[in-house]
């Protein structure tokens, strides 16, 4: 790929070619602005897309003025808020229509810190798919209630033991994909909408062989807006996980006949 194409800096020392930061939104507008700058300043020759599924409160506005301003943002305006792994899969759309080399995934409300970025992508050098990890040596979470913690260990504990994915942190939501690595998932057959499309992603990967290593992050809690975790997006999660798990375990079944 040509490495001056879109605007992109043609700096590139890990030789991974052009980078997308992918950063979905619904009512971050207290956070848009300096989690894009951060980004900016940290990985200078990546490009910036926000997916934002017309936030109520102006998101997509705020996103679509720093755009304008910087030839390196980018804004995908959705209709509806259709969940979390919608968005990605359309930001992906995006991202491998405009030929990028590496899609990453973050979160817009600081919670993923931009500086963790390029020892992220340092660790995609040697892998297919990299996650930055809260549940490893070295990974941390900050100021988050109780509740959610035990809700994350749980999610991850229940997800090794129904799928057995070899991974600490199935779910987390800071990661970064070789475009390589996405083309051999297939995007198509992903029905997970809200948050379990994490775990649906890692296993896919793994599931193709690919090298999935996980680095350790420090993931503190937001500090503006609320979390869109739900009711329903645990559900959906807890079902498709048990979903999954038991038909593994039937295809094992009928395979030893
Ligand atoms: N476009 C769009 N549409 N964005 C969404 C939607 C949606 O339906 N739902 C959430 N988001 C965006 C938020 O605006 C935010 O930028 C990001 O997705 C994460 O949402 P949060 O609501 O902040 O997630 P969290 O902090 O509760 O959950 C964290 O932990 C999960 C479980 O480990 C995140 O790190 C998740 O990525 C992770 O899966
Ligand atoms: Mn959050």
């Amino acid at each position: 790929m040509d490495s001056t194409a879109a605007g992109d800096a043609v700096v590139d020392p890990a030789g991974l070619g052009r980078i997308v930061v992918i950063i979905p939104t619904y009512d971050e507008a207290e956070n848009i602005e300096s989690i894009v700058g951060r980004v900016r300043a940290s990985v200078p020759a990546a490009s910036v897309l926000v997916v934002d599924d017309s936030s109520p409160d102006g998101t997509g506005d705020i996103a679509d003025r720093i755009a304008a301003a910087d030839d390196h943002v980018h804004v995908l305006h959705r209709t509806a808020k259709n969940g979390l792994g919608a968005a990605y899969i359309a930001g992906f759309g995006w991202a491998a229509e405009r030929g990028y080399d590496v899609m990453v995934e973050m979160d817009a409300d600081g919670s993923h810190r931009p500086e963790e970025l390029p020892r992220l992508l340092a660790a995609l050098a040697d892998a297919d798919l990299v996650i930055g990890a809260r549940w490893v040596r070295g990974g941390k979470v900050e100021n988050w209630p109780r509740s959610r913690e035990v809700l994350s260990r749980g999610a991850n504990t229940y997800a090794k033991l129904m799928l057995g994915v070899p991974l600490s942190d199935a779910t987390g939501g800071f990661r970064a994909f070789r475009a390589a690595t996405l083309a051999k998932i297939d995007l198509e057959g992903v029905e997970s909408r809200g948050y379990c499309f994490q775990i649906d992603l890692a296993l896919r990967a793994v599931r193709q062989g690919l090298r999935v290593v996980e680095v350790p992050i420090t993931f503190a809690d937001r500090e503006y807006g609320e979390s869109k975790m739900s009711r329903d997006v645990i559900a959906e999660a807890a079902l498709r996980v048990t979903q999954w798990g038991v038909a593994a375990r039937v295809a094992r079944l009928r395979g030893r006949r």
